[in-house]
Parts: structure tokens; C-alpha cells; sequence
């Protein structure tokens, strides 16, 4: 077993265990789609990458993170993610959506601009105007931001009905696996963590209750999605934080979320107040891998390891010694969207750019032989 190795989860199988993270691109309008997607998701799967997914897409308008969120809460959105999906299949990749709502993190300023909450310059210069946003519990996510609403009874089933709806759109659109964005301080997360969650009714309190919505979420995307696709979530495995989540309430999450239809746990981690690093987040190549390990082995589910990976070997042995079944990259595909074929090549699995789409492959392969025989270098 390798990293390219082919893997299944249900019927469907990826032609290597290289995932694409899902990388917003802040670039849709009202969440349409549009050329720069798929030019952005097309490039990895001509990159080789085994799995590529369409960065975090709100199931709900008011679940946006920011105005140049992609967006699914409507079949208007279809047209464009389905020649999307449908390119990226034609590459061989399979093609994999990110299911989102920012809960309390709604409403924000593009990276480049801040991340912090929309302001009058937002409205004046793009024309973007803020908006309310809801949360399990009224705690804003930072100093600075707005408190959000906390939900209601009628709030929380409309959203999960939200997603339900975005799995059917989603396979009509043709993606093949969805991952449910529970992570990095985003709406799922805010339920899961003690920090943001301080219910008192069956949503919150004990560990059962705040996994409640996380499993109710996953049972209705099982209902509209085919039991022959896979279904993942990317959890925040740990907050860094003393009084947040540990990595053991992310294995119980993971097991009650295994039995409600769910086949992989994307270990991410952190995100859940305030863009300071906690203490405990000390960051090196793979630092998230032991989440994805703990999990994988504590919970007997599939895990994907991601994070500060960029090390063709250092990838292939987290697959070969079992700490995960496949690594995702996302900082690394940006610099080398060619970064699956370039590792193929270094692990000499593909030394002939027999991997490559033909129409590189070839003309690489003939300059090689050029090169060589001309001793150029
Ligand atoms: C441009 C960009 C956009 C991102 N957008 C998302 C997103 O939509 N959903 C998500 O779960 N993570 C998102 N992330 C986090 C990545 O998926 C990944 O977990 C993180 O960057 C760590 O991986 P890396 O070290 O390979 O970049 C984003 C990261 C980048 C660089």
C-alpha cells in the first residue's frame, strides 16, 4: 500500500490516496460557480490528484462565510458545479464536494481583506452588505464581532433539512463524495465544542448532545445520497484548548458519526474562537497526523490526514504505516498543481510520464529522452 494505490470507500475508487483540500476561493457571486472554479479544480485533476474537492459551499445564503462564497442552496447553482464535476471526472479525478455553514463566523472579510467581520467599506467598494448570522449559543466568535442569534428549535431542523437538500443537488450535479465541514470554527463545529455550545436542551451539554446535529446532518444527507457514494466529514479532532475539545471527544464523535452512514474523518484542527494559535498547536510537517492515526485506530473508521504536508515520501509512509488512508494537500497543490505526478516521479513509480494526461506526458517524456541522450543534464 502506497500513495498510489488505488482506494475504495462503498463503490467508488480513487485511482491514488492524493486529496485536493477544499480551498475557498472567495471568487463566486451570490454562490454561482464560474470559470475560475473550474479552472482552479481542473488544474489538480490534470495534476493527477486521486480526489479533488470543491472548496466549503454554503447550503444556505445567510451560511456563507463571506460574499464570494460558492453557494448550493438552490438547482439555479447546478449548471455550473456540473461541468465542473463533470470535468474533473474526465480527468479521472474524482469529484468531491464541501458542505458548509458558518454559523457565527458568517459574514466576513476576505482573507486578503482582514478576516474580520464585513464593514462599510465592504458595502462602498464591492457592494457586499453585511448579514445576520446564528449560532447554537448568542457568543460572538472573537472580541470585535457581532453576537449571533442563537438558533432556535425551527432554526436547527431548517438547517439540517439544508443539507439534505444540498446532498440531492450535489448528486445531481455529479459529485461523488461529499464531506461535511465540521471543522475550524464553522457551524457543525460550534455545536461539537464545549466553547461554543452551551445549550441546556438535547443539543448541548453532554457529549451526546453536542454530536446531535453533526448526526442529524449525516442522516439526512444519507437519505438523498446513494449508498453506493461515501460520505465524509473533515472534524476539528482537537481545539488546542484546555477547556474545548480533546482528541477522545473527536473518536466518540467519529463513532457515533461511523454508524449514522459516514465513511472517512478528514483530521483537521483548531479554529473555534479567535485567530490567535492556542499554546498547545505547535505546527510542523504532518502535525495533524496523529489525529488522523488516533482516529483511524481508536474509531476503525477511514481517516484522511492533512496539514502542512508537502513530502512525497513523508505522504507515502503516512499511508504505508497505516496512520491514513489518504492525505489531503492544499498550500502545496497551489505552488505545484502538478505535485501527484512530480511525487509519482519521485518515488519512482512514474519515471516514463506515463501518468500524465497524453498530452504532456508525451512531450515530456520525449525532451527527457532528449536531454539524456544529449547528456544536457
Ligand atoms: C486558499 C485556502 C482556502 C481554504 N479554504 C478551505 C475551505 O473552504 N474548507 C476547508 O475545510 N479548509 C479550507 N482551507 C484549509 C485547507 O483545506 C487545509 O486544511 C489547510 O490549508 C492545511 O493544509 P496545507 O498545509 O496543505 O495548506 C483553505 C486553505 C487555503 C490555503
Amino acid at each position: 500500500m502506497d500513495l498510489f494505490s488505488p482506494f475504495s470507500l462503498r463503490q467508488l475508487t480513487f485511482r491514488n490516496r492524493i486529496a485536493v483540500s477544499p480551498m475557498s476561493q472567495y471568487r463566486a457571486r451570490d454562490g454561482f460557480a464560474n470559470d475560475w472554479h473550474k479552472v482552479h479544480l481542473g488544474r489538480f485533476a490534470m495534476g493527477g490528484a486521486g480526489l479533488v474537492y470543491a472548496e466549503a459551499t454554503a447550503v444556505e445564503a445567510d451560511g456563507r462565510r463571506t460574499a464570494g462564497d460558492l453557494g448550493i442552496w438552490s438547482d439555479a447553482h447546478l449548471d455550473n458545479l456540473s461541468a465542473i464535476a463533470s470535468f474533473l471526472s474526465q480527468e479521472g479525478a474524482v469529484p468531491g464536494i464541501q458542505l458548509s455553514h458558518a454559523g457565527r463566523k458568517a459574514s466576513e472579510r476576505r482573507p486578503w481583506h482582514g478576516e474580520t467581520p464585513i464593514n462599510e467599506e465592504d458595502v462602498t467598494e464591492r457592494g457586499e452588505h453585511p448579514w445576520a448570522s446564528v449560532a447554537p449559543s448568542a457568543i460572538p466568535y472573537a472580541d470585535g464581532w457581532p453576537c449571533p442569534r442563537e438558533m432556535s428549535e425551527q432554526d436547527i431542523q431548517r438547517v439540517i433539512a439544508s443539507f439534505g437538500e444540498a446532498a440531492r443537488r450535489s448528486r445531481d450535479a455529479g459529485f461523488k463524495i461529499i464531506e461535511v465541514y465540521a471543522a475550524h470554527g464553522f457551524l457543525v463545529h460550534q455545536f461539537l465544542s464545549p466553547i461554543s455550545n452551551k445549550r441546556t436542551d438535547h443539543w448541548g451539554g453532554n457529549s451526546e448532545n453536542r454530536c446531535r446535529f453533526a448526526v442529524e446532518i449525516a442522516r439526512a444527507i444519507r437519505a438523498n445520497w446513494p449508498e453506493t457514494l461515501p460520505l465524509a466529514f473533515r472534524l476539528s479532532a482537537t481545539d488546542w484548548l484546555d477547556d474545548g475539545i480533546e482528541i477522545e471527544d473527536a473518536v466518540e464523535t467519529a463513532r457515533r458519526l461511523k454508524e449514522a452512514g459516514v465513511d472517512m474523518i478528514d483530521c483537521s484542527s483548531g479554529g473555534i474562537s479567535g485567530k490567535e494559535r492556542p499554546g498547545r498547536m505547535v505546527i510542523e510537517q504532518g502535525f495533524q497526523a496523529p489525529l488522523a492515526e488516533h482516529i483511524r485506530r481508536e474509531a476503525n473508521i477511514s481517516t484522511m490526514a492533512v496539514g502542512f504536508l508537502w513530502d512525497a515520501e513523508y505522504c507515502s509512509d503516512l499511508v504505508a504505516s497505516g496512520k491514513a488512508d489518504m492525505i489531503a494537500l492544499a498550500r502545496e497543490l497551489l505552488d505545484d498543481p502538478n505535485w501527484p505526478h512530480h511525487a509519482a516521479a519521485k518515488l519512482g513509480l512514474d519515471l516514463e510520464h506515463a501518468l500524465w494526461p497524453v498530452e504532456s506526458g508525451w512531450w515530456l517524456q520525449k525532451r527527457q529522452r532528449l536531454v539524456r541522450k544529449l547528456d544536457l543534464r
